[in-house]
C-alpha cells in the first residue's frame, strides 16, 4: 500500500551540501566560517574514538544532507554515538554500524558515523561491511581509498566495540571539495542586514546535540527591531480579524455553551481560533471560505493526512461489522502484534487518550517497582493527569533554581511526590536519585521534548538517562504521544537508540481517531496480568479505531515515512536559507517529519531556555502564516508536521511566506 493519497511524482531527491549542526562539544569553540573545511583531506578508519569537532560537523552535513533514500530506500544514515551499549542494537529489521572517520590533521580526534544498513544486508558481517562502504560512497562526496577494498568482508571495520586507530585498520577517504551532486547553496548573510551584526561568540559552546535529530544555528545574526515586531504585530491582528468574521461569530455563538467557545482550551486564541469546516489531505477549509494549509495536522494526529483514502476504507468497512462488541476481537490482537513487533515491545495495552496511556504507564511503574515518588522534566507536557501536571509550564518566578527546579503544582492538582529536573541536565537527575532514588519509580519523559518547540536531547544524554535509572532500579518511561511515528518507523526511542521500559503511544498512531496505547517489557506488563495494576477502558481497542490504526500501519511503510521526512528536511534548508540572508536571530530544529523554527540564536536545551526566546516574533510569525493561509499549531511553542500528504509545494508556501515576513521585518 502506498501513502494513501495519490500524491503524483516526488521530484528526484536533491543532494545537498549545507546544514546539518554547527556546534559541537562542551569546550569546543563553533568552528567558522562551516564550509571552510570542505578542502581538507581526511583519513577513515572504521575504528576509534569520537573526537574532532570540525570533522564531525562537516561529516554530520554532508551524511546529514543526503538523507534516506541516497543509501537505498531502507537504509536511511543514522549518525547516532553509540557511546553506551544501552543503545538498543541491533534495531529491529535492520542493523546498525558505527564508522569512525577521522582527520588526518589530527590524527588523535575522530568521529564516529552510524549507519544503519538495511535488513538484507544486516545478515552477515560481509554484507554489513559492504553496506557501510556502499554507503559511505553513495553519499556521493566521500571516496573510499582503495586501500581499503581488501578489507571489506573484516567484521571488525564495522565493530563499534572495536578502539583506536592502531588497531590497523585505518584508511584513506576523500571528501571531495566540490562535491560534484551538490546543488544547494545556504543563503549567504545579505550585507545590508549585517551592520550592526552580533556575531556569536567563538566562546559560546554548548554540547552537541542528538545527530539523529536537526539543528541549524547562525554564525551571526542582527537583533530585531522589537517596536517593528509590535506594529507589524498590531497590523495583522487587525487584518487576521477583518478576514474571518465568520470564525469571530461562531466563537460568539459557542462561547454561551462551550467555555471559551472551544472543546479543548489548546483550540483556543484570542480574540477567537479559526473555525474548520472540513478537511483533506494537507489543506483546511474554514468557515470564512478560505483555504489553509495545514501543518498543524491535529497536533500530529494526521500524519497519513486528512481523510486518508486507505483509513476511510479501513473505518468506512468496520461500520458495517460493528464499532464496539467489549469482548476481545480479532482486531485488538492483530494491533497488538503489529505495535509490538514495530515499536519493539513485549506487550501493548490500548488506551483512547494520551493522558490515559500516560495515566496507565505511571501506574504500572508504580505497582512494578513498589515506589509512589516520579520525576518529570521541567516544562514538559504529558496531558491532563494529576502525577504529570506539575511544572508543565512553570512561571519562571515560582520555579526554583534554574538548576535545581522545584515543583510547581497547580491548585487543583493532587500530584503526589513528583521531582521536576531541568531536560538535558544528567548532574540534577542524578542529585535527585542519589537523594531519592529508592522512592522514585519512575523518570517519565518525551525523548524529545515537543511541547515547548522542539527541544533536542544532547547527543549522550538519554543514554546517561537509561544508566541513571538503572543504577536506582528505576523505570524510564518515553511518552511517544507526539514523537512516535512522527520520528520514523519505530518511533523515537529507536531512532535515538535508547529503550525504555515503557512506552507510551496516541495521536499518530490512531490517523485522527481516539487511541492510545503503552507497552514495554515483560516484566513490567506482568503487573497488568497479574493484577497490581488494574486496566479498564469501555472503548479500548474498539474495532474502529483499531481498523483506522491497522491502516495507519500499513500506510507508514519506512519508505513513505522517509519521503515526508525528505519533504520536511528541505523545508528546514529553506528555513534555514532565509534566516542566513536575513541574518534572524533564529534557528531551525527537526525531528523526524516535525520542524520549527525557533527565535534564538542559540540552542534550546531546556525549559529555561525556551523562555529566554523571543515570543513576540515568535507570535507575529506564526499569525504572519494564518494571514497567508498556513496554519501552524496555536500555542507558539508547537511545531510543524510535514504529513504523508505534504508536497514540497506545499512547504514552499510556509517558507514564501516566511521570506516576506523576514522581507518586512528587515524593511
Ligand atoms: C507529549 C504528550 N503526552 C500526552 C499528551 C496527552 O494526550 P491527549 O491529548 O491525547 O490526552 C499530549 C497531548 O498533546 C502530549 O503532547
Amino acid at each position: 500500500m502506498g501513502t494513501g493519497f495519490d500524491m503524483g511524482e516526488q521530484p528526484p531527491q536533491t543532494v545537498q551540501a549545507g546544514g546539518g549542526e554547527r556546534c559541537h562539544a562542551d569546550t569546543v569553540p563553533c568552528p567558522r566560517p562551516v564550509h571552510g573545511v570542505r578542502d581538507r583531506r581526511y583519513g577513515a578508519s572504521f575504528l576509534g574514538i569520537d573526537g574532532e569537532v570540525g570533522v564531525r560537523q562537516l561529516l554530520q552535513e554532508l551524511f546529514k544532507s543526503q538523507g534516506s533514500g541516497a543509501i537505498g530506500e531502507a537504509h536511511r544514515l543514522d549518525l547516532a554515538p553509540r557511546p553506551h551499549p544501552h543503545r538498543s542494537l541491533p534495531v529491529s529489521g535492520a542493523t546498525q554500524a558505527s564508522v569512525m572517520v577521522q582527520d588526518r590533521d589530527s590524527i588523535a580526534g575522530g568521529s564516529h558515523i552510524g549507519l544503519e544498513i538495511g535488513e538484507s544486508q544486516a545478515r552477515s558481517p560481509t554484507k554489513r561491511a559492504q553496506g557501510v562502504l556502499a554507503g559511505l560512497e553513495r553519499a556521493a562526496a566521500v571516496r573510499i581509498g582503495p586501500e581499503f577494498r581488501g578489507r571489506g568482508s573484516h567484521p571488525h571495520m564495522i565493530d563499534p566495540r572495536a578502539d583506536g586507530p592502531s588497531s590497523g585498520h585505518a584508511v584513506t577517504a576523500t571528501i571531495d571539495p566540490s562535491p560534484p551532486t551538490a546543488t544547494y547553496v545556504p543563503g549567504e548573510p545579505r550585507s545590508e542586514f549585517m551592520t550592526t551584526d552580533t556575531s556569536i561568540a567563538n566562546t559560546v559552546t554548548w554540547p552537541a546535540h542528538d545527530p539523529a535529530t536537526w539543528r541549524i544555528l547562525p554564525d551571526s545574526y542582527v537583533p530585531l527591531d522589537q517596536e517593528r515586531i509590535a506594529t507589524l504585530l498590531a497590523a495583522e491582528w487587525e487584518r487576521f480579524s477583518a478576514s474571518t468574521p465568520e470564525s469571530g461569530a461562531l466563537s460568539a455563538r459557542s462561547r454561551r455553551t462551550l467555555p471559551l467557545g472551544v472543546p479543548s482550551s489548546f483550540q483556543y486564541w484570542d480574540p477567537h481560533p479559526v473555525s474548520v469546516v472540513s478537511a483533506k489531505g494537507a489543506w483546511l477549509m474554514d468557515v470564512d471560505g478560505r483555504r489553509l494549509l495545514d501543518l498543524s495536522m491535529g497536533f500530529g494526529a494526521m500524519l497519513v493526512g486528512h481523510l486518508n483514502p486507505a483509513v476511510v476504507a479501513a473505518v468506512t468497512a468496520a461500520l458495517q461489522t460493528g464499532t464496539l462488541f467489549v469482548t476481545p476481537a480479532p482486531s485488538a490482537s492483530d494491533m497488538a502484534d503489529r505495535f509490538c513487533e514495530r515499536f519493539d515491545l513485549d506487550q501493548v495495552r490500548f488506551a483512547n487518550s494520551g493522558t490515559e496511556a500516560d495515566m496507565y504507564a505511571v501506574r504500572a511503574a508504580r505497582a512494578y517497582t513498589g515506589r509512589r515518588a516520579i520525576i518529570k522534566i521541567e516544562g514538559g507536557y504529558h496531558g491532563g493527569y494529576d502525577a504529570l501536571s506539575v511544572s508543565v509550564k512553570p512561571e519562571i518566578a515560582e520555579a526554583g533554581p534554574e538548576d535545581a527546579p522545584v515543583a510547581v503544582v497547580p491548585f487543583e492538582v493532587e500530584a503526589g511526590t513528583v521531582y521536576p529536573v531541568p531536560y538535558n541536565n544528567l548532574e540534577r537527575l542524578a542529585q535527585i536519585l542519589d537523594q531519592h532514588g529508592r522512592d522514585i519509580a519512575a523518570v517519565v519523559m518525551e525523548p524529545v521534548l515537543e511541547n515547548i518547540g522542539i527541544v533536542l536531547p544532547d547527543a549522550g544524554y538519554l543514554v546517561g538517562v537509561r544508566q541513571l535509572c538503572d543504577d536506582h532500579g528505576v523505570l524510564l518511561v518515553f511518552d511517544e504521544v507526539k514523537t512516535g511515528l512522527t520520528a520514523g518507523y519505530g518511533g523515537a526511542a529507536q531512532r535515538l537508540g535508547v529503550k525504555p521500559d515503557l512506552v507510551t503511544l496516541a495521536k499518530s498512531i490512531g490517523g485522527g481517531l481516539p487511541l492510545a496505547a503503552f507497552g514495554g517489557t515483560a516484566e513490567v506488563m506482568a503487573t497488568v496480568t497479574d493484577g497490581r495494576m488494574a486496566h479498564f477502558g469501555t472503548y479500548n481497542g474498539n474495532p474502529l479505531v483499531m481498523a483506522a490504526a491497522a491502516a495507519v500501519d500499513e500506510i507508514c511503510t519506512r519508505q513513505a515515512l522517509a519521503a515526508a521526512e525528505q519533504v520536511n528536511d528541505k523545508a528546514l534548508e529553506d528555513a534555514d536559507a532565509i534566516i542566513r540572508e536575513y541574518a534572524l536571530p533564529a534557528h531551525t530544529v527537526g525531528f523526524g517529519v516535525k520542524g520549527a523554527i525557533t527565535w534564538a540564536p542559540t540552542p534550546v536545551r531546556n525549559y529555561r531556555d525556551y523562555k529566554r526566546t523571543d515570543f513576540a516574533i515568535a507570535e507575529l510569525s506564526w499569525l504572519w502564516g494564518v494571514n497567508r493561509g498556513v496554519l501552524t499549531p496555536p500555542g507558539l511553542d508547537e511545531q510543524w508536521l510535514v504529513s504523508l500528504a505534504h508536497t514540497h509545494e506545499d512547504m514552499a508556501s510556509l517558507t514564501g511566506e516566511f521570506r516576506e515576513l523576514a522581507e518586512a521585518l528587515r524593511s
